[in-house]
Parts: structure tokens; sequence; C-alpha cells
């Protein structure tokens, strides 16, 4: 099974564009809702949850990880792939490119969980990607919280979304990286308040295309990863909004299995 794990439900997106791509391979995903969110911890108990996480989905049969959480991807990629022997993808490099290469002035835009923008590693990556970007970062805290509570058209959420967004809208970027999993769910509010010309990129389908390219240049793991074909949710609590979002996500119901990590 491909082994998903976020922070909550946003991940679900990531997992959405994976089902989409590998329709044929088993999934387990794993949303750490006792523990949301990440973006305001600090980055040792970060690393400690994502490597909780990768281990209760390697003992359920995951024999590759997709950190599917920004803040997590930002900083615990490194210390999973020491502490596991399985092929572990994140979702910040595939943004990363895909925003390097689509900028026609360089000008990039990021916005993400105070871990995400604090690590860094956007900027860094961005500008080694291509030197001659100028990369402005902003960090939403306020948005994953009306994500998960299912406000994702209240006139509350389109307020703070102007605020968050205008510094980098006076700043002219031509592309903005959703450097968060919660925030593709707000992109029909975050197109019309960063510019309609401006270019949104939104990891999910990058990775998925990248994770479909590395199977099919392992056939064996793709073989056993079509072993199993069934794809089931694990929650590390189930709050009342959590299905509600997961189907908004997803696009139909799905039954939630509560585990601790
Ligand atoms: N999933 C996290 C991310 O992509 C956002 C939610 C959180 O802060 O836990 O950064």
């Amino acid at each position: 099974m491909i082994g998903i794990f976020d922070s909550g439900v946003g991940g679900m997106t990531v997992a959405r564009a994976i089902e989409e791509r590998l329709p044929d391979c088993g999934l387990l995903y794993l949303g750490d809702l006792a523990r949301t969110p990440y973006g305001s911890k600090s980055a040792a108990t970060i690393q400690r949850y994502a490597v909780e996480n990768t281990r209760l989905l390697c003992e359920r049969g995951a024999l590759l990880i997709v950190i599917a959480c920004n803040s997590a991807s930002s900083v615990a990629t490194d210390i999973v792939r020491q502490q596991f022997d399985v092929p572990v993808f994140e979702v910040i490099t595939p943004a990363v490119e895909l925003a390097a290469r689509r900028s026609r002035s360089g000008r990039i835009g990021v916005i993400g969980t105070r871990a995400t923008i604090g690590s860094g590693v956007y900027q860094r990556l961005i500008r080694a990607h291509r030197p001659d970007a100028k990369v402005f970062v902003q960090a939403c805290p306020l948005l994953v919280p009306l994500v998960e509570e299912g406000w994702r058209n209240r006139r509350e959420t389109k307020m703070i979304l102007r605020r968050y967004l205008a510094p980098l809208r006076q700043r002219q970027v031509d592309t903005l990286v959703l450097g968060c999993t919660h925030y593709p769910l707000l992109r029909h509010l975050i197109q019309p308040r960063i510019g309609r010309r401006v270019e949104i990129i939104d990891s999910a389908q990058t990775l998925a295309e990248r994770l479909s390219r590395f199977l099919s240049q392992n056939p064996a793991l793709h073989a056993q990863l079509q072993a199993e074909t069934t794809k089931r949710y694990l929650v590390s609590d189930h709050p009342p909004a959590a299905a509600a979002t997961a189907a908004a996500i997803l696009g139909r119901q799905v039954e939630l299995e509560v585990v601790s990590p």
C-alpha cells in the first residue's frame, strides 16, 4: 500500500490526486487529527509525530510513504528517510520545480503555515532551482482552522485571505505556491484575491505524476502496491467536522477508522 500522512484531512487533496493517477494501487491514509495542527508546533515535535505516523503506516503494510503535509515535509523528511527503509516522497520539491519552471517574471509568492514558512525551505529550494527568482512568503496561521471548520465560503475567511494576500499582490508575484495541503480548498477564494493572472501552484497533481513515473521505473514495487487495492482512511481522532471535510475533498463519503500512532 501507498502510505500517506498529514496532520489532518487536508492531505486528502494529495490522496485524491494519487488515487486518480494510480487507481489500481492500495492506499493507506493517516490524518493525525488528535495532534493537529502541526504548523504552529516546533520542528522537534513535528519530527516526532512524523516518525510515529510513518511507523504506524509501515506496520500496517505501507511500502512507500508520502508526507502529504508541508509542515512535516519541511522539517521531517530527512529524519523519516534516515529511519525507514522505504521510498519517501514529500510535497515541497514538486511544487518548487513547477513554480520555478512556470514563473515568467521570477517573482514567486509562497503561502504556508508558520512552521513551513519559518523553515525557509521554500525560499532556499526555489532559489536553488532558479537563482534569479525573487521569493515573497507569507505565513497564514488562521487558514487551516477555517478549512477544518468547514468555513470555506464565509465572509470572515475572505477578509482574512485579503489581508494575507495583499502584501504578495503588492509585490506583483506572477506565481503563487499553495504551501499547505489545506489551501487548495480555498483556491476559489485565493485566485480572485491574488489576481486572475497569477498562476496558482498546488503540488498534489505534480506529486502524483512524479510518483507514477517512479513506479513505472520500479515495476516490482508497483506490482506489490497493486496486490492490495483497498483505500483506507485512518484518523487519530474523529472530531465532528472531519467526515464532512473528508467527503468534500474526496468527492465521496469514506469511513474514517480511529487509530493511535
Ligand atoms: N497539513 C499542514 C500543512 O500542509 C497544515 C495543517 C497543520 O498546520 O497541521 O502544512
